[in-house]
Order: structure tokens, then sequence, then C-alpha cells
């Protein structure tokens, strides 16, 4: 997912769009560029790679440029490959853009303007939307603006300055996230608010279609009429710190130990005289009654948290629960109706192929429920209730404390749908409820006995490939367990079904194979137990990971690794840590880039 990012103010701009690039690394990229008024002339300097071997070595060699206006940009490559070309800003002398999207209409665009006399130097799509701009230039930058993205199709937040008004950042938004912070004597663009939280904490939220004139004083909103618009401002409720390392060697361990923290912060606040409370996103238990089936959607980890929410709703409240990949639910022709609930799961409420399926769900006329952690986010908007997950940023690409905190709101809803349905009475609502509230306590205590999860990651750095397996709630978690080794240390992984292993995927195990059992239901441990003495004897080294009470003794177990003990129902939420951090030492131990996993972005906003 690209960055982008501009500031109009009294300063000196370089070093602020530079550092508040540096904040958007966390998104994944491949280039970085700027683009500042100097001397009257809009200079661009931007370069492939990382902002410090790249963007900041070239600012070393050609700079310093006095301005301070300017945009600047971290690019995801989806047209054209990673090259200082491709890289954004993209334009000529009089107008120049940093876009985040896809415009998907950009060959007819290029046509148009090969036709007009247009040569074009890069391979993006982008180039097509500021050549676009500069043929369709009047001199009135929002004129100008409204007639270009008449013509232009796809998704796109754009940030565009004009060499004839260098006092001003024009901004455009349809469907990625851009947001106008403001400042004293000081505005910014950027594409979310960790960019600029060091400057300010407040913002305003480009909604569809709006378009920004912005300077040193402030922010003029209009619509693609020319209808001006006032808008609320936001304030976010973080500081800057939440954004940083806080002295953690990643992102991603800062995170996995803020795990304790952002469950109580999510799950108390909907604890209403001990049972789970929805009234803030209008969720009835009439609502919870009337749906016929609940279906669960999202991507990656958020995906993950819904097939643990599958598990729960369905052993509790017995309404079936379908949970969907986002990016398939859209072309399966779902038999969703009306009266069904669609719970849309979502980090950074803008990943595309969460969008659609929400945008399909809410064209059929079910109901949506988000549940998003970034405030006001498309997803958050477009849903028809949202609750957020207040897990404060997630900067780390690699999903930790956002999917603890998606998979606890399953346990929430779970226990209010199956009281609404009259399947558990209040004294047992209530009593799950209290034994929620002790996880954080049992998530720390695993948090902090990270030695064990280190020899593990010893063993498994010279694996090629390794297997995850478990039954019941413990497969749903074992694809967490899987995705996070394969994402942050590229080694191969699968996770699988404990009992079907004998149906085909047993034939994979050779002497040294690392399988990770996961094993934290006890109506199943013996069965899981037989399973894990199956490939032990087929050579596999075997990481078990279970309750500290279980009696796994004659299993041959090479690395047990034990967990404190909680009710089953629970335990995905406990025995999910020693699977994030396993995955985390593996990489370290394997000198990988932890927080910015090569090919990926925190937010995927491409379909
Ligand atoms: C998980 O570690 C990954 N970062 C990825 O699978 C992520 O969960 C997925 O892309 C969904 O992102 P979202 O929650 O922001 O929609």
């Amino acid at each position: 997912m690209c960055g982008i990012v501009g500031y109009v103010g009294e300063k000196q701009c370089t070093d602020i769009l530079v550092g508040a690039l540096q904040k958007l690394e966390y998104r994944g990229y491949d280039s970085a560029g700027i683009a500042v008024f100097s001397n009257d002339r809009i200079k661009t300097i931007k370069a492939k790679g990382k902002i410090a071997e790249g963007l900041i070595e070239r600012l070393k060699s050609e700079g310093p440029y006095a301005a301070t206006t300017g945009i600047g940009h971290t690019r995801w490559a989806t047209h054209g490959e990673p090259s200082d070309i491709n890289s954004h800003p993209i334009g000529n002398g009089r107008v120049c853009i940093v876009h985040n999207g896809i415009i998907e209409n950009y060959r007819k665009v290029k046509e148009f303007l090969t036709d007009k006399g247009y040569g074009f130097e890069s391979e993006t799509d982008t180039e097509t939307v500021a050549k676009l701009l500069d043929y369709n230039y009047s001199g009135n930058p929002l004129d100008t603006i409204i007639k270009t993205i008449a013509d232009i199709e796809g998704a796109y937040a754009l940030g565009i300055i004009f060499r004839e008004h260098k006092e001003h950042i024009y901004a455009v938004r349809k469907e990625s996230p851009l947001i106008v912070g403001k400042g004293e004597g000081e505005m910014f663009i950027a594409s979310d608010v960790t960019a600029i939280i060091e400057h300010t904490k407040e913002y305003y939220l480009l909604e569809q279609g709006e378009i920004a004139d912005i300077t040193k004083d402030g922010v003029k909103f209009y619509d693609v009429h020319k209808n001006p618009i006032e808008k609320e401002i936001q304030v976010a409720d973080w500081d800057v710190s939440a954004a940083e390392k806080g002295g953690y060697a990643h992102f991603m361990l800062k995170e996995i130990t803020e795990q304790p923290t952002a469950l109580k912060n999510t799950i108390h606040p909907r604890i209403k005289d001990g049972m789970p409370d929805f009234t803030e996103c209008c969720l009835t238990d009439d609502k919870l009654r009337k749906y016929h089936h609940i279906y669960i959607v999202g991507c990656g980890s958020a995906m993950h948290a819904g097939i643990v929410g599958k598990y729960v709703i369905e052993s509790l409240a017995r309404t079936p629960v379908i949970v969907d990949i986002a990016s398939e639910f859209k072309y399966r022709s779902p038999l969703l109706t009306p009266d069904d609930l669609v719970v849309i799961i979502s980090q950074s409420g803008e990943t595309a192929d969460t969008k659609a399926a929400l945008k399909l769900a809410n064209d059929i006329g079910a109901d949506t429920l988000a549940i998003v952690n970034v405030v006001g986010s498309s997803i958050a908007r477009e849903a028809k209730m949202v609750m957020y997950t207040l897990a404060g940023p997630e900067i780390s690409v690699c999903s930790t404390k956002a999917y603890m905190v998606q998979a606890a709101f399953m346990y929430l809803l779970a226990f209010r749908v199956a009281y609404a349905r009259s399947r558990i009475d209040e004294a047992t609502c209530k009593q799950l409820v209290a034994e929620m509230l002790e996880i954080p306590a049992k998530v720390q205590s695993c948090v902090d006995n990270q030695e064990q999860y280190q020899k593990v990651a010893s063993r498994l750095i010279s694996a090629d490939s390794l297997l995850y397996i478990g039954r019941g709630l413990d497969y749903a978690l074992s694809m967490e367990g899987s995705l996070k080794l394969k994402e942050i240390s590229y080694i191969h992984s699968e996770s699988y079904a404990a009992g079907e292993l004998k149906h085909g995927t047993i034939s994979l195990i050779d002497e040294g194979m690392p399988v990770i059992a996961v094993a934290t239901q006890g109506n199943l441990l013996d069965k899981t137990l037989s399973n894990v003495k199956e490939v032990k004897s087929r050579g596999a080294t075997v990481v078990l990971v279970c309750k500290e009470d279980m009696d796994i003794s004659g299993c041959g177990v090479d690395y047990p690794v034990y967990l404190p003990v909680a009710r089953d129902l629970l335990m995905p939420l406990v025995a999910v840590v020693p699977l994030q951090l396993i995955a985390y030492y593996t990489a370290v131990l394997k000198n990988c880039d932890v927080d910015h996993p090569r090919n990926l972005a925190k937010s995927v906003t491409v379909e």
C-alpha cells in the first residue's frame, strides 16, 4: 500500500516530508520520493529502495532545497517495476502528483494523451493522471482537478501541486484513504495519522469524491460540483510514542507485548453489568435472534480470527456461521440474504478485498458489522454497524495484537448471540465473561516466558518446510501460527487438520521435519497426541503447544511449550502468543526484516 504525505507551512519542509514518509514505512514500499517548490520550480527527488539508502542519499547529493511546500510518497508497486523512474512524485514542470490506488482506465487515458502529443517516461498508471491534469490545466487548479477526476476510474488518493500555485497543496480521494492534518500555521496531508502525529493530532477525513485546497492557514473542502463542504475536525486518541518502537527491537515484539493491554482496552468497555454489551453499535438481542446465518469475512489474520469465531459461535449459540476469505466471497455468489449478518474484520479498514466484500453485503441488504482497528477507515464508515478494536496503532506488517483483539471480539459476540438465543443463561454468560477477563494475565505470563520460544526458533531456522497441526479450535489457531512463520521468516509451512494427516499429507514427514502441534482442547487431547506419535514415529521433530496440566508423557515430544490453564474454549487467546513469538524469533535468527517482510504491505488496498 502506498503512502502519501504533504506539507505547507512556514518551516523548511524537506526533512518534515522525509520524516513523515519514514513513519509510513510500515505500510510496505519499494521506493520513495518528494517534490518541493524550490526557487519557484517544482523540484522532484526520488529513488528506488528504502528511504535511508535511496531518498536520503539522493537528497544528500542533490539537495538540500529551501522549500516550505511539498508532497512525498512511498510506493508499493502495482503498475511498473520498482525503479527511480516509476517512483513518485510524478509530473512535469507544471503539475506534480503522488498517488495511492489504481487507475483502472489508465490505458484509455494514455492513448488519448498520446494522441494529443504527450510522451510517457514511466510504466505507471499514475503518470496518466499527472499528464491529464496538465492537459486539463486551465490556470484554476480546482476546475482542473474536477475535470480530470471525471475522466479517471479506479481507486485513488492524490496529493497534487501546481507550479503556478506554490502556496497550495490539493488533495482528492476516491476509495484510498487520505487525511488533512491541521497545525498552527501549517497544514499536512497524509495517508494516515501515523505520519503526522508528531506534529498534530487534529485532522480532517477526506470522504469519497471530496477535494481539498490546502494552504498554511487552513483548508477548504469542495465536492465535484465545486460546492464548499464543512467538515468536523477529528482528534487522534493516541500519541506519537504509540507509533514508535519504545526500546523494542521491532514493532512486532512491542505489539506482542502490548497484547494484555490491548485486550483489556478492547474488552472492558464492552462489558456492562458483567455481560457483553453491543449497544454502542445498536446490535440488539432482537437483531441477534433474527439472523438466519452469520457470515464472517476478512483476509489473512483477520480471516483466521473469523475461523475461531465460527467454532465458538456455533458451539455456544448453535447459529450457522460461514467464514469467507474476502477475495473469494464476492466471486462465489454467496447465498447471502437480508436476513443474515455479515461481520467484516479488518485491522486497517482499507483492505480492498474486504471492502469489496462489504460492498456486496451492503448491496444485498444484509446487516453489516465492521470490527476495525483504524478509526474512521473506509470499512468503518461503509458498514452499517462498527465496533472499534482499541488495540492502538499496529505498525508491524505482521498482525499480532490486532488478531488478538479481533478474536476477543468473536468471543464477546458468541457469548451475546448464545445468550440472546437462550442457548446459555445469564449466569453462564457472566461466568464466560469473567473467565475472559482473566485472559490478559495469562497472555502476560506467556509473553514473560520467551526463552522457550527462542529454543524452538533455533530449531526451526534450518527447516525447509514444516507443518502446524491441531483439531477443532487448535486447528483454527494453527492456521494463524503458520501464517506468522511464513510471512516473516519466509520458511514454508502449512496448517493441517491433525486428523486429516493420515489421508495423504503424512507422506511429507521425513527425518527431522518440524511439526508444531497445538493441543489445548481436553476432549481432543488423546487424538492429537496419537497424531503426534504418528509423525514422531516417522522422524518428525515435534513442538507441542499444550496446557501445563496436560499429561504428554510417552509421546516423545521434543519441545513442549506449556501454557497457563484456562477454559478450553478460551485457549486460542493464550496459545496464539507462543506461535507469534516462535515466528518472531525464527525471523530474527534468520536476520529477516521482521517489521517489513518482503513483498508485503500493512494493508493491501488493491484487489
Ligand atoms: C497478517 O499478519 C497480515 N499482515 C495480513 O494477513 C493481514 O491480516 C491481512 O492483509 C488483512 O489486513 P486487515 O486486517 O488490515 O484487513
